[in-house]
């Protein structure tokens, strides 16, 4: 494996729980993470890892250029965030050197809403590009602990009010993919030097977003009630609110729109050359509401 490893992202969800396996299945690795000044380490501070820290921010070409100057890595693990890779392939440009790439990116390069999407498939092209090698991995929407941003709210908002609002009539599909799952994922492209170019990392089901409900309600053993409000209205409404407040607005006219896409995407590829099994959705969320409710 790599003498010189690079990673981003370390002190995020999935990146703690990526070093919580990499300390597992190769105890004391030396690696040195990139880390933002008010970054907090202490997730990172018990792993049997041997981790030197570097403060920088990896949206600047400048934090590259100082790190591959630096350290030479062999390997970087770019969890921290796609939007990154035109600084961090800006900075390579200016060194001999070609360190593999694994980079963290998202489905959300599919959707035909985001405003984001076209940007994301730009920076894809870029990273096609590079002549060293790369392997992207796409998650889907990330679950699986009080940290994640999507599902534990929606658990939570369920466990309280019992309900919760369906824009639209709620049938696109989702195929959210556990941390666990995912940081395994990235863990085995680290460990295959081999494989490179672009995998999928979906989760184990295929759900509406009433059938999350009921499995919400299911596990929860309490009822959610499905609020349905019309999609053409709440898409206006929401574009108003954003026209009045901003940033501020509590959401915006894309995000009901996005909500009608499907969302569920194969991952044979990532089966096939990452071993990739991700978990049920019944299993990562009902592991969830126990943490929930511990
Ligand atoms: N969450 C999802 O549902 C989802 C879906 C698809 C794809 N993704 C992608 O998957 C990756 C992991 O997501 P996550 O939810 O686990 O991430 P997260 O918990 O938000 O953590 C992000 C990590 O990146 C670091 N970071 C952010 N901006 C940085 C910068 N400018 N310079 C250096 N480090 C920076 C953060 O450092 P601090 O500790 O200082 O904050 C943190 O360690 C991300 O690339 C994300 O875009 C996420």
């Amino acid at each position: 494996m790599s003498a010189n490893l690079l990673i981003t992202g370390a002190t995020g969800f999935t990146g703690t729980l990526f070093c919580q396996q990499l300390a597992h299945a190769q105890p004391e690795t030396t690696a040195t993470i990139l880390v933002r000044p008010k970054s907090d380490r202490t997730p990172l501070m018990a792993l049997n890892l041997c981790l030197s820290y570097e403060i920088g921010d990896g949206s600047e070409a400048a934090t590259w250029t100082r790190l591959i100057a630096d350290h030479q890595p062999n390997t970087i693990i770019h969890i921290a965030s796609i939007r990154h890779v035109p600084a961090l392939l800006a900075a390579l440009q200016q060194h001999p050197q070609t360190p593999r790439l694994i980079v963290v990116g998202t489905t959300g390069v599919y959707s035909q809403y985001n405003q984001y999407a076209a940007g994301y498939r730009q920076i894809e092209a870029q990273l096609a590009d590079y002549s060293g090698s790369h392997c992207l991995l796409r998650p889907t929407m990330i679950y699986g602990s009080a940290r994640d941003k999507n599902l534990h709210k929606l658990i939570q908002f369920c466990d309280r009010y019992h309900s919760f609002p369906v824009f639209g009539s709620g049938r696109s599909l989702l195929q959210p993919v556990h941390a666990d799952d995912l940081a395994e994922a990235i863990l085995t492209a680290y460990q295959r030097p081999q494989v490179t170019g672009a995998y999928d990392l979906s989760g184990g089901s295929v759900v509406s977003f009433r059938e999350l409900l009921a499995l919400i309600s299911r596990l929860l053993d309490k009822p959610v009630r499905p609020i349905p409000l019309p999609l053409r209205a709440s898409a206006i409404a929401a574009g108003l609110l954003e026209t009045l407040l901003g940033r501020r607005s509590p959401i915006r006219r894309e995000q009901i729109l996005r909500l009608q896409e499907d969302k569920a995407y194969p991952h044979d590829a990532a089966h096939r050359d990452l071993d990739f099994a991700p978990r049920s959705l019944a299993a990562g969320l009902q592991a969830e509401i126990a943490q929930l409710r511990a």
